[in-house]
């Protein structure tokens, strides 16, 4: 697949993968994206996971018809791009190995050699040609590990942009690129969003017209609407209007209070109501949703003097990924001593600009008239 007259894709697909990342459920399966650039010298960008070896090194032979390349550039030491770079320096014995300081002291702890010998070590600015493609070198630590570089084609004015602009799914299927591509974003690099605006700053001093991530299809067309997108995000904002009404059950009640109170917001014209079982649901799905929608509600029980697991999973998600700018709602439950609603403001009192609604709603074990006319003035709180 040709991406520009000279940059070639020789990624792969993995549709045999059961979790990304050992966490993340990839049903459309997921794409390691390398590209190869063909000028008076060949670079080739990033490798890919260590269970495509043969495919990946047999792409790019065919692609070279029988020139050899002259330079891996190794923008992120993530094993699902980096896991193949030995075996690429072994059947490539002559070309260089081009990437970050930090990246090769990976490589010592990953490999037991940071290519002494063969390596180019590259930081903000510089730049290497190929002969025709100039390619400059642009920092992006912790988008989204420390080590990583991007890398501008100014000939092609190609952003090759890591893991960035990536997203979950094979390139072999058909489906929407934000869905996944923010299920990916604010599961693997939600944390930081502040390095992704400092990288969106300096990608906007740039003429791009096309942007080849690590993951995900290659982006030719419309890029406002994928950065504007990367800027919400990334700031934090508010991606979509509605309630988001994350909960857990353990015998229906809570349940019930929370479909009254979905009822009662789509009755009063809400925008949207997601609703998401905890124990049940993707959980990677709810953490998406509490970061795209503006208003949050969190529903559960009191449990051994804390909060049902799954939602105490569920905060830790949105906290360890700088949860903020929120508003929060509380419904608690509990048979004889309900602290739940107390348990969940302590998890998240380190986040920055929550503003937590004044209703709050207490369950006794099951709903009665008192907690059905909290369910009423939270939807009407929510929806004013
Ligand atoms: Fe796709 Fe952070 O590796």
């Amino acid at each position: 697949m040709n991406i520009t007259k000279d940059i070639i894709y020789v990624g792969v697909n993995d549709h045999t993968i059961d979790l990304f990342e050992g966490q993340y459920t990839v049903p459309n399966g997921m794409a390691y994206n390398s590209y190869v650039i063909i000028d008076e010298k060949i670079a080739v960008m990033d490798s890919v996971d260590a269970r495509f070896t043969d495919e990946w090194l047999n792409n790019i032979e065919n692609v070279l018809r029988g020139r050899k390349p002259d330079y891996l550039i190794v923008q992120h030491m993530e094993p699902d791009h980096s896991a193949n770079i030995t075996s690429f320096a072994e059947s490539y014995p002559d070309a260089k190995i081009v990437s970050s300081a930090k990246a090769f002291a990976m490589m010592k702890n990953f490999f037991s050699t940071d290519f002494v010998e063969r390596q180019i070590i590259v930081g903000e600015g510089d730049t290497l040609s190929l002969g025709k493609h100039n390619l400059t070198f642009i920092t992006a630590p912790m988008v989204h590990w420390p080590e990583v570089i991007v890398t501008y084609d100014t000939t092609d004015k190609v952003l090759f942009s890591a893991d960035g602009f990536g997203k979950f799914g094979a390139l072999d299927t058909d489906e929407d690129w934000a869905c996944e591509a923010r299920r990916y974003y604010i599961g693997i690099v939600g944390k930081y969003g502040a390095q992704v605006q400092a990288l969106l700053k300096k990608a906007a001093a740039l003429d791009i017209q096309t942007i080849c991530p690590l993951h995900g299809p290659v982006l030719t067309e419309n890029l406002g609407y994928y950065i504007n997108l990367y800027d919400i995000w990334s700031s934090y904002g508010v991606e979509s209007d509605g309630v988001v009404i994350a909960y857990t059950s353990v015998y229906g009640n809570t349940k019930k209070a929370v479909m009254l109170l979905a009822e009662k917001l789509r009755l009063s014209g809400c925008p949207k109501v997601v609703v998401n079982d905890l124990a049940r649901c993707d959980m990677a799905e709810a953490v998406e949703d509490a970061f795209r929608y503006g208003k949050l509600v969190l529903a559960t029980t009191t449990y051994n003097a804390d909060i049902f697991p799954f939602m105490r999973e569920f905060i830790h998600h949105l906290t360890e990924r700088n949860f903020q700018s929120r508003t929060v709602a509380f419904i608690e439950n509990g048979s004889w001593a309900p602290t739940a609603t107390k348990v969940m403001k302590e998890h998240l009192s380190k986040c920055k600009n929550l503003s937590f609604a004044e209703t709050e709603v207490k369950i006794m074990s099951a709903l009665n008239s008192e907690s059905e006319k909290q369910l009423t003035a939270l939807s009407d709180e929510l929806c004013k």
